[in-house]
């Protein structure tokens, strides 16, 4: 719950930053400022949620419980510190602060320091459970690809403060759309795939896709991965340029994609709820904002416009696909934890409200629609260049993210649970910000 809590604070961060017009579009999308703005999103809000659910979730995935709860506070301290640091990096970089360039190093040291704690604890927890469970192996690839950007990240950090030589700056020149890829792609898009293969057959209560096809998917996103990242290096030591081997990596990530939207609609057909919950069906709006990214990215490659449009792809990406699922995966969690919570030690002894119970499903909607909506709205001005109009946008997004926030901290508190068993004896109202379950 902290990680998540923390998360939101950078969302809101960065949503008030592109309102305020700092960093892309109103800057070049290789400016300080933009980077700033990349990886408040990229690291403080996603990679913050993503690591906070895999510490809830792949104890559940494996069956074993997870190597070291006292782990998860330092890697969060660790990766706020080193976020800060690199944003601080950033700005001096665009030289609104003095030039103390050594916070990029020591940013990205943070940084590293706190991925490779939260990794570690999740791969001890899944070493103990051998042999791995489908879902488990997609969130290992995903924990590659989290190294692969990583160290990319601390190349470019090293370099760019003057520490690097020759070799390092090679990859600075040209690496960034690999780290970029690696980050987005493998390490976000890769661990949210596989999680929702048992969140949706879990809350739709669906059988789980076919082992074949499912590995199928895993191969190509791991084969994607590992062509982008070792195919990419090649190329930069052997200065052949990285055209080739990004045209494959297009090609490999479409099929990947195919392959999953194929998994995901077979979850979707074989539910036996056969009313959606909100976050399944919110999810359907993720899901179609990742296939119109596909469709974007191919129409932007034939019009061989996509250098000038990269910004609108990644957004729709970011804000569309990723952000998009996990607002709609955490509606259900936060409820779903806070339930365990308040009812678990009584559970049995007293009747208790269900998950359900906790949350407003109607109310709540009327803010997912108006985020998604508004997502889809600064995409298309952003494509259309219209830099004011999408400040507008961006407002509305924030205005949605606070609705949506602000049901979060109701089922918290239980504000919505009508039945007379609100608070039965022997249990306790939840804190805020932290779960103790
Ligand atoms: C250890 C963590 C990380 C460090 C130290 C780091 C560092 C950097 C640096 C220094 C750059 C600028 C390169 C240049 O001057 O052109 C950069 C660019 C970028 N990073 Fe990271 N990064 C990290 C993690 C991530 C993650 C997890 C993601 C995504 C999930 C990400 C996404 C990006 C993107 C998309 C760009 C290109 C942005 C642009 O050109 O506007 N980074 N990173």
């Amino acid at each position: 719950m902290s990680y998540f809590a923390v998360a939101i604070a950078w969302l809101f961060t960065a949503e008030a930053l592109m309102v305020a017009g700092f960093g892309f579009p109103a800057a070049d999308i290789a400016a300080p400022e933009t980077l700033v703005l990349v990886h408040i999103v990229a690291i403080g809000w996603l990679s913050m949620c993503i690591c906070g659910a895999l510490l809830q979730f792949v104890p559940v995935l494996v069956g074993k419980a997870l190597f070291s709860e006292a782990g998860a506070l330092p890697a969060l301290s660790l990766l706020a510190a080193g976020l800060t640091a690199l944003v601080l990096g950033f700005l001096t970089l665009g030289g609104r602060l003095p030039p103390w360039l050594w916070l990029l190093p020591v940013g990205a040291t943070l940084l590293v320091s706190g991925f490779g704690l939260l990794a570690a604890n999740l791969v001890l927890t899944m070493w103990r459970a051998r042999p791995l469970a489908f879902a488990a192996r997609f969130v290992l690839i995903g924990l590659a690809a989290l190294g692969a950007t990583a160290a990319l990240g601390v190349c470019f950090a090293l370099a760019l403060a003057g520490y690097g030589g020759t070799p390092l700056d090679a990859v600075l020149q040209a690496g960034v759309p690999l780290h970029a890829i690696a980050g987005l792609g493998g390490w976000l898009t890769l661990t949210a795939m596989g999680v929702s293969y048992r969140l949706l057959a879990m809350f739709m209560l669906s059988s789980d896709v076919d082992d074949r096809r499912s590995r199928a998917t895993m191969l190509a996103g791991a084969g994607t991965l590992g062509l982008a990242v070792a195919g990419g290096l090649v190329a930069i030591v052997m200065q052949a340029g990285l055209d080739l081997v990004l045209a494959l990596t297009a090609v490999c990530g479409v099929a990947t994609v195919a392959l999953y939207g194929r998994d995901v609609v077979e979850l979707y057909r074989k539910r036996k709820r056969r009313t959606l919950e909100l976050n399944t069906s919110m999810a359907v709006y993720a899901l179609a904002s990742l296939a119109a990214s596909v469709v974007l990215g191919l129409a932007l490659a034939a019009s061989k416009s996509i250098v000038a449009n990269v910004g609108a792809f990644v957004f729709l990406i970011a804000f569309g696909w990723l952000s998009g699922l996990v607002l709609a995966k955490l509606y259900k969690i936060v409820a779903f934890l806070t339930w365990l919570e308040t009812y678990g030690p009584v559970m049995g002894r007293v009747p208790t409200p269900r998950v359900q119970d906790l949350v407003v499903e109607p109310r709540a909607a009327k803010w997912f629609v108006g985020y998604f909506v508004s997502v889809w709205v600064a995409t298309a001005l952003l494509l259309a260049g219209e830099y004011s109009a999408f400040r507008v946008a961006a407002f509305g997004m924030m205005v949605a993210t606070a609705g949506i926030v602000q049901e979060l901290l109701r089922v918290r508190r239980l504000a919505d649970v009508t039945t007379r068993v609100r608070l039965p004896q022997g249990a306790k109202l939840p804190r805020l910000l932290h779960s103790g379950s």
